[in-house]
C-alpha cells in the first residue's frame, strides 16, 4: 500500500532538509499491525531532532516527528490483545509524520476510548513532564509557591493545571500582556510580563511568599531572572532552551541564597 512520510537525510532547517516522500508499506506479517496515524504532534523537540541538536538523535535517514496517535488498520498473524479500530500510541522511534506504519504489535499502548485523538495524540510528553516537574524535583506542599518562563507552552498550562490539583500555587512569566486572562482561567493564580520588573515586584502578588521551585524552558536572561525569584536553598531546574542563549545565573544569589541548579531531561 502507498503511503506518505515526511523525512530527513541531513540535520538542518526543517524547511531545507524535510522531503515528501511516497513509499511502499508493506502488510502486516506475523505479530504485526499496520497503523493508521490519525493525530501527529509537533514538539520543540522534533525541531531539535531534524536540525540535530537533540540528547538522542536517530539514525539517518529517519522519519520526523516523536508523538502521535494512531488507529490499528489491519492486524498480521499471531498478534494478540489489539483489535482492527483500537487507537494506540505510536512508538516513539517510528516516526509519527507519516500516514501508515507497519510495526510490531507487542508493547503498542492502547488509548483508552473516548479520548479524541488530538487531545491523546499530545498526552505522552507534555503532561507527564510537568507531572514529574512538580512531583521529583522538590517535594512541594499544598500552599507552596513555584515560577516558570514560557508559562503559556504546553507544558507551561500542563504545569499550571497540575499543580492546580496538587495545591501548588503558580507565577506565570510570559512575554504578552494578553496572555494573563487565559491562563487566569486556566487555573494561574498570578501571571507576569518576564521582564527586569518581575524579581523586584512578585511579592505584592504572591503575599510575600517566594518559589520554593523554578521551571526553566527558556534560557538566558529569563533563566537569571528565575533565579532572583527562588527562596534561599531553592532549586532551579532547566527542561528546555526555547532561546538559543546560554542559561544564565546571578553568581551572588548561588552564593549567599545556596540556590541549587540542576536539569531535567
Ligand atoms: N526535558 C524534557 O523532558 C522536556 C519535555 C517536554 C518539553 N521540553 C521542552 O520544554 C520546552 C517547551 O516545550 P513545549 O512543547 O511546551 O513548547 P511550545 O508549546 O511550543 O511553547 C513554546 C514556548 O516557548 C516560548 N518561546 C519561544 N521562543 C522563545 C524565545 N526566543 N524566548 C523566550 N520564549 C520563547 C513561547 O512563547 P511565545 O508564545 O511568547 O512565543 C512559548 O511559551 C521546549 O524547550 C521543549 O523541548 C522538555
Amino acid at each position: 500500500m502507498k503511503s506518505l512520510r515526511l523525512t530527513f537525510n541531513e540535520h538542518g532547517k526543517p524547511n531545507e532538509v524535510l522531503r515528501l516522500e511516497e513509499h511502499e508499506v508493506p502488510s502486516p506479517g506475523e505479530g504485526e499491525v499496520l497503523l493508521r496515524m490519525l493525530a501527529s504532534n509537533i514538539n520543540p523537540s522534533d525541531l531539535g531532532t531534524i536540525g540535530g541538536s537533540y540528547g538522542t538523535l536517530p539514525s539517518l535517514p529517519a522519519v520526523a516527528g516523536l508523538e502521535g496517535i494512531a488507529e490499528v488498520e489491519e492486524i498480521g498473524h499471531c498478534t494478540s490483545g489489539l483489535k482492527v479500530g483500537d487507537k494506540v500510541r505510536i512508538p516513539s522511534t517510528a516516526g509519527s509524520w507519516q500516514n501508515l506504519i507497519c510495526t510490531k504489535a507487542a508493547n503498542l499502548k492502547i488509548v483508552p476510548k473516548g479520548i479524541p485523538a488530538e487531545q491523546a495524540g499530545s498526552a505522552f510528553v507534555n503532561p507527564p513532564t510537568a507531572l514529574l516537574l512538580l512531583r521529583r524535583i522538590v517535594d512541594l506542599n499544598p500552599g507552596d509557591w513555584i515560577v516558570q518562563n514560557a508559562a503559556n507552552s504546553a507544558v507551561g498550562i500542563a504545569v499550571i493545571q497540575v499543580a492546580k490539583k496538587l495545591g501548588i500555587r503558580t507565577l506565570n512569566l510570559v512575554r504578552r500582556e494578553e496572555l494573563t486572562k487565559p491562563l487566569i482561567n486556566l487555573g494561574a493564580d498570578v501571571v507576569m510580563l518576564d521582564d527586569d520588573q518581575a524579581p523586584k515586584n512578585f511579592r505584592e502578588y504572591t503575599e510575600g511568599k517566594v518559589p520554593r521551585l523554578a521551571l526553566n524552558s527558556v534560557g538566558g536572561n529569563s533563566a537569571y531572572r528565575l533565579c532572583k525569584m527562588v527562596i534561599r536553598g531553592g532549586t532551579h531546574v532547566t527542561f528546555g532552551a526555547m532561546t538559543s542563549e546560554a542559561t544564565r545565573f546571578p553568581t551572588r544569589f548561588l552564593i549567599f541564597n545556596d540556590i541549587e541548579l540542576k536539569g531535567f531531561g
